[in-house]
Formats: C-alpha cells, sequence, structure tokens
C-alpha cells in the first residue's frame, strides 16, 4: 500500500484508537454524552477512511490521480473539523455548531468526489484492464 491508499489507511487507523479511547473513557465514567463524536470517529474515521484506502489500493489508476490526492486531504481536513466540533458540541458548547456545519458539508463534498472518481474509473475500465488493476501480491 502506497500513496493516497497508505495516506488514508494512517489516518483510519490513528481514529480507531482515538475512537477507542474516547469510548473506554465514556464506558469508564458512565459518561455517554459524547456518543455521537465516539460514533462517528469509529464509523467515518476509522471504517470509511479504511475503504478508501483499500479502494484505492485495488485500483491503483484511481489511486494515483490527482483527484485522489484532493479527495484526501479534504476527507482528512473536514474529518478533523467534523470530530473537534461534535467533541466541543457534545461538551456543552453549541457555539461550535458552524464549524460543525461547514465539516460535515466538506466532508460530504469530498465523498462525491469520490463516487466520481470511483464510479467514472469502474465502468471506464475493460474486463481485461478491470483484471490487470488486481494486484498480484
Ligand atoms: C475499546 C472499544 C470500544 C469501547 C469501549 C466502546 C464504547 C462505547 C460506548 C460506551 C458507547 C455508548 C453506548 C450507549 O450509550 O448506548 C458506544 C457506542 C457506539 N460505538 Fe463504541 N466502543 C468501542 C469500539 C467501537 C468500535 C470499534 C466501533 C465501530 C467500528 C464502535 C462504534 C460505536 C457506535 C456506532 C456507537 C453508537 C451506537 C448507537 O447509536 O447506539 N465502537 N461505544
Ligand atoms: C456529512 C457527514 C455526516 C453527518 C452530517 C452526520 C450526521 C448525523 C447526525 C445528526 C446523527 C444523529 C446524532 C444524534 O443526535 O444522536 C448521526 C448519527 C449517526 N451517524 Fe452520522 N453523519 C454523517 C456521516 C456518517 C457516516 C459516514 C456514517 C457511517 C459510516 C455515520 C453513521 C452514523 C451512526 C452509526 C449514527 C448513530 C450514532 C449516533 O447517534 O451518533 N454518519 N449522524
Amino acid at each position: 500500500m502506497k500513496g493516497t491508499a497508505r495516506n488514508f489507511f494512517t489516518i483510519a487507523v490513528i481514529y480507531s484508537l482515538v475512537g477507542m479511547s474516547l469510548g473506554l473513557h465514556m464506558a469508564m465514567s458512565q459518561d455517554h454524552s459524547q456518543l455521537p463524536t465516539h460514533a462517528h470517529i469509529m464509523v467515518l474515521g476509522w471504517l470509511m477512511s479504511a475503504v478508501f484506502a483499500v479502494f484505492y489500493h485495488l485500483v491503483p489508476g484511481a489511486g494515483a490521480s490527482m483527484l485522489a490526492k484532493i479527495h484526501f486531504w479534504i476527507a482528512a481536513l473536514s474529518s478533523l473539523g467534523m470530530f473537534i466540533g461534535l467533541f466541543i458540541l457534545y461538551g456543552g458548547d453549541p457555539s461550535i455548531e458552524p464549524l460543525l456545519g461547514v465539516s460535515a458539508m466538506v466532508y460530504f463534498a469530498g465523498t462525491f468526489l469520490f463516487a466520481f472518481i470511483a464510479l467514472s474509473a469502474l465502468w471506464r475500465a475493460s474486463p481485461a484492464s478491470a483484471a490487470h488493476h488486481i494486484p498480484a501480491e
């Protein structure tokens, strides 16, 4: 795994540790007020990023593109904004909502870009070149 795939997998693993630490803290303190923060760090941070990493690894033609790099930076920065925003919001300060809203919309735009990258790569490929995309190792 290299390039954008490796970048996505790196942030995925970091988010899995951060999200589980928050989950453990919630369980031990019996204060579940950060449930949405934990849930989104786990599924949006860990699982979504890991799925993007695996896709870009399996389809290296898409993974090496400039659009994939742009998708990575959009996703990395906006997910960080979302998680900080969620943490502050569920910590009891609703004034952070603008950051949360903008970050969520930017993350959505990044996922829209991913839809374009992924679907155009998959449907452009002929069966023979699609098979070629599967790494031999
Ligand atoms: C060290 C491991 C983990 C701990 C201690 C932990 C702890 C918790 C706790 C205390 C809650 C709140 C439950 C409630 O109030 O109903 C929760 C909810 C949640 N956790 Fe975790 N969690 C862990 C790992 C994970 C993982 C690996 C994922 C997903 C990949 C995950 C996804 C979720 C989701 C989606 C919710 C929200 C569920 C709902 O909407 O009711 N958690 N977790
Ligand atoms: C632009 C991105 C997203 C926005 C704005 C968003 C927004 C929300 C909102 C408002 C809730 C209800 C929170 C509550 O009051 O309990 C929620 C819950 C949830 N979302 Fe998302 N979501 C986003 C992305 C995702 C993604 C990508 C996933 C899964 C991969 C996901 C999984 C969940 C789950 C499991 C819950 C239930 C746990 C909870 O209550 O926090 N979300 N989301």
